[in-house]
C-alpha cells in the first residue's frame, strides 16, 4: 500500500495533489486544437437531438450530487435548458415527470451506487435519454445509459472524493459549452474565450498546490472547533456545500453550508462569538452582495475565512483571513475553490487523529440501498 500511495501519507492527499493531470486528461482530447469548440465524439446522438431537449434532469449522490448542482448553473447559464438536480434516492421514490424530451444525466465515480444505477433505470423505464458521467469503463451505470462520457481521473482509492469531482465539474463545464455551441446562446468569441481558461486549469490548479502552508495553518488553528460554516451565493454556494461535505467526511467536524443570502432566515442565530465561517467570494455577479453578508457574520463576532480570487483586496477588509485562488472566469472558479476546501479538510482530519482514507462508517461505493 505505501508503494501505491507513492511516498504521500494518505491516498486523498495523493489525488489531490493529482488534480492537475485527472482535469488535463479529461479535457485534452476533447477541446479543438483551435480552441473554437468541444467536442464529445463520444455521443451518439445526432445534434437535432441534442438541441431537442426540453429540460434536464441530473441524478447522483454524495460529492456527485454536489458536480450536478454546479453542472445545473453551467448548463442553464450557457445552453439555457432548465435543469432540475436531484438526490438519486428522492429521485427514484418521487414519480419524476419524465419523457422523451428530457435528457437525465447520471454522474458516479464509481459507476456502481446503487440509488444513482436505480435512479437511471426509472428514468429510462419513463421514456427519458440517459447520459452517464462516470469514470469506471464498463460500470453498470456505462452500462446502462444510453451514452457515456468518462472522467479520466485513474483510480480514486479515498473514500472522500476528491479528483473525481473535479474532472467531474471538467465535463460538465464541456457538455455546457457544447449544448450551448449547437443551441448557439453563447458567441464564438466568448466560447473560445471559455475554452481557453478551461485550458489554464491544469496550471493554476498546480499553483494552489505548490503552496498550502497557509490552508494548513488554518486547519491546525481552527481544526478544534465543533461547528464551521460555510457560506456563498450562486456557484459559491455549490461549492460550499461539497467543501461542507468533506470536512464532515474526514474530520468529523460538524459543517452546515448555507446560501448566504439565507442566513438570516436561521442560520444566523448559531453564528457567535469565534465561530468559524468560510465564505466564498469569487462570483462577481453576487460579490457586493456576499460582501453584505460577510458584515453580517463579523457583525456577530464569527472568525471569518474569506476565499476570493486572486487581486480582489477589498475583500480583506472585512475577513479575518483570505485564501487567494488565481484569477479565472467566474463560471470555473469552483473547479479551483474547491481546493482549499479540500485541504481544509484533509488538514484538519489529520490534525484530529482521523483515519483520513477510511472515515468512520463511510464507504467509497454504495452499492446497497
Ligand atoms: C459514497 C462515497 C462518496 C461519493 C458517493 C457517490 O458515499 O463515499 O464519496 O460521492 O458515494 O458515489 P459515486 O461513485 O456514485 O460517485
Amino acid at each position: 500500500e505505501a508503494a501505491e500511495k507513492g511516498g504521500y501519507e494518505h491516498f486523498m492527499i495523493k489525488e489531490i495533489y493529482e488534480q492537475p493531470k485527472a482535469v488535463r486528461e479529461t479535457m485534452s482530447s476533447r477541446l479543438a486544437k483551435d480552441d473554437s469548440s468541444v467536442l464529445l465524439d463520444e455521443l451518439k446522438w445526432n445534434k437535432h437531438d441534442l438541441k431537442a431537449f426540453k429540460k434536464i434532469f441530473i441524478v447522483a449522490c454524495g460529492t456527485a450530487y454536489h458536480a450536478g448542482v454546479v453542472g445545473k448553473y453551467y448548463i442553464e447559464k450557457l445552453a439555457r435548458i432548465p435543469v432540475e438536480v436531484d438526490i438519486a434516492s428522492e429521485f427514484r421514490y418521487r414519480s419524476p415527470l419524465l419523457d422523451e424530451n428530457n435528457l437525465t444525466i447520471v454522474i458516479s465515480q464509481s459507476g456502481e451506487t446503487s440509488d444513482t444505477l436505480a435512479a437511471l433505470k426509472e428514468a429510462k423505464r419513463l421514456g427519458s435519454r440517459t447520459l452517464a458521467v462516470t469514470n469506471v469503463v464498463g460500470s453498470s451505470i456505462a452500462r446502462e445509459a444510453d451514452n457515456v462520457i468518462y472522467t479520466w481521473a485513474g483510480p480514486e482509492i479515498a473514500v472522500a472524493s476528491t479528483k473525481a469531482y473535479t474532472t467531474q465539474l471538467v465535463t460538465m463545464f464541456m457538455l455546457a459549452v457544447y449544448m450551448a455551441d449547437l443551441k448557439a446562446t453563447v458567441s464564438p468569441e466568448r466560447s473560445k474565450e471559455l475554452i481557453k481558461a478551461l485550458r489554464n486549469l491544469p496550471g493554476q490548479l498546480h499553483e494552489i498546490l505548490e503552496d498550502v502552508e497557509p490552508i494548513k495553518t488554518f486547519a491546525q488553528r481552527y481544526g478544534f472547533n465543533e461547528d464551521v460554516f460555510f457560506i456563498g451565493r450562486s456557484l459559491d454556494y455549490a461549492v460550499a456545500l461539497e467543501g461542507s461535505l468533506k470536512l464532515k467526511e474526514i474530520s468529523y467536524i460538524h459543517a452546515e453550508a448555507y446560501a448566504a443570502g439565507e442566513l438570516k432566515h436561521g442560520t444566523l442565530a448559531l453564528i457567535i462569538e469565534g465561530v468559524p465561517v468560510i465564505a466564498l467570494a469569487t462570483q462577481s455577479d453576487v460579490y457586493e452582495k456576499t460582501l453584505s453578508n460577510i458584515k453580517e457574520v463579523k457583525a456577530r463576532d464569527a472568525v471569518v475565512i474569506g476565499l476570493a480570487l486572486k487581486g480582489d483586496k477589498q475583500i480583506e477588509k472585512y475577513v479575518d483571513h483570505t485564501i487567494y485562488i488565481p484569477d479565472t472566469d467566474q463560471l470555473l472558479a469552483p473547479i479551483l475553490a474547491v481546493i482549499p476546501l479540500q485541504l481544509l479538510a484533509y488538514y484538519a482530519a489529520v490534525t484530529r487523529g482521523c483515519d483520513v482514507d477510511k472515515p468512520r462508517n463511510l464507504a467509497k461505493s454504495v452499492t446497497v440501498e
